[in-house]
């Protein structure tokens, strides 16, 4: 069994994610020539619903990348005019963000954050008042790596709109799976991926792009492959600069399709409900997760080892024997926590299922664990949310 490729695993890594069957079949569709008429009615469409994923009124755009893609887009078409940037690090994306500022010529003020826990809107307002001529804030919505999020999201954008800076955010591990309006944030960059809860495969990077980053993106020299002003150009001719992966497109127009019937704000409360259950099981079993309460994701739980299982003999025992596949720790996380994605196309069936293989295998390595409670906790949110 172990050698049949076809095999489906239960995908619960921060993405990417399961994909629906329906998405996947849209790949299928006879090429198109993306200078003519079918690609420029698939791609107004495809933009259209990327606009209300956001929750905008202003540009987006779609870029054939992954996410560091999408990200690398953003900061070096605003690099130039804003190279002063605020970074705050709560984990391994944030220090990714800082060292993507750094390479495409930014200067960066650091804002440390310890692992586990999120940056507030006091911490950015002191470093913006002891530093001059700050230009930009840059930071990670959902820190991947450590199962966080940023609460104050709302507030930064608020502060940064009143103090006229540019507020970039890397929404890839979360955008569609929790609150983010970007107009009424005031953020002026947002990037994600579409193969984390948009449930699409990897490959695609969406951006949303207000009129104060135009301001700013207008005046850039720096940037080709990349240049938001070539797509905007081409834009107006239902085109992209460059040939764009058109099966992804087929495939994010039909997930988006999902996203619309299912509605944003339900998309968003089953994420929710999901993760609360995650979050529950995890301590009815006995277990505890790594980011502190009040800043936990609702997208990527971390969870810590007990001493005794070792990272990698756990998460294969899950991949062979219970056919799920989850994620380690990352940077100095690495060998301390697992991760399970709980973003895309979840519900409680996958959760239920999750939860069990985690219990069932630990139990195999000799960490025995309650796993009827993690399974009533996680049960007991379903029949709440019905
Ligand atoms: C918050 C965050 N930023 C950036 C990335 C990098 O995205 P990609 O691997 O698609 O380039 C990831 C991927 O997990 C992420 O979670």
């Amino acid at each position: 069994m172990e050698k049949d490729m076809e095999r489906r695993q239960l995908i619960m890594v921060p993405g990417p994610t399961n994909v629906p069957d329906r998405v996947m079949r849209a790949m299928l569709k006879p090429m198109i020539n993306h200078r003519g008429p079918e690609f420029k009615e698939l791609y107004v469409r495809v933009l259209e619903n990327t606009r209300y994923v956001f929750q905008t009124k202003s540009d987006v755009a779609l870029l054939t990348a992954s996410g560091t893609g999408g990200v690398e887009c953003a900061i070096s078409n605003i690099v130039q005019g804003a190279n002063k940037i605020v970074v705050p690090i709560c984990g391994f994306f944030g220090e990714r963000l800082r060292d993507n500022i750094v390479a495409m010529g930014g200067m960066t003020v650091d804002v440390p954050v310890e692992w586990g826990k999120a940056v507030n809107v006091y911490m950015i307002e002191d470093i913006v008042k002891k530093e001059k001529d700050v230009k930009a804030v840059a930071l990670v919505y959902n820190e991947t790596s450590t199962g966080t999020k940023i609460n104050d999201l709302r507030a930064i954008g608020e502060f940064c709109n009143e103090h006229d800076l540019l507020f970039v955010v890397d929404a890839i591990s979360v955008l569609g799976g929790d609150d983010l309006p970007v107009d009424d944030w005031h953020v002026d960059i947002c990037v994600a991926g579409s193969q984390k809860c948009l449930m699409t495969p990897p490959g695609l990077a969406l951006l949303s792009i207000s009129d104060k980053a135009w301001s700013v993106i207008e005046k850039s020299t720096n940037t080709f492959y990349f240049n938001l002003k070539s797509y905007r150009k081409y834009e107006k001719e239902g085109q992209t600069p460059y040939t764009p992966a058109i099966p992804l497109y087929y495939a994010l127009d039909e997930a988006l399709k999902m996203i619309r019937e299912e509605g944003l704000e339900n998309a968003i409360n089953r994420h929710k409900i999901c993760a609360k259950a995650v979050y529950k099981a995890i301590e009815g079993l006995g277990l505890a997760p790594f980011a502190e309460e009040k800043f936990r994701s609702n997208t990527v739980i971390a969870i810590r080892y007990p001493p005794s299982i070792n990272d990698s003999t756990f998460r294969e025992l899950l991949r062979k024997k219970y056919n799920v596949v989850i994620a380690g720790g990352q940077g100095k996380l690495k060998g301390s926590i697992f991760r399970i994605g709980s973003m895309g196309m979840i519900t409680q069936a996958e959760i239920l299922q999750v939860i069990s293989a985690v219990g069932m295998a630990m139990s195999d390595l000799g960490h025995e664990l309650k796993l009827n409670n993690g399974l009533s906790a996680a049960r007991e949110v379903f029949k709440e949310a019905e």
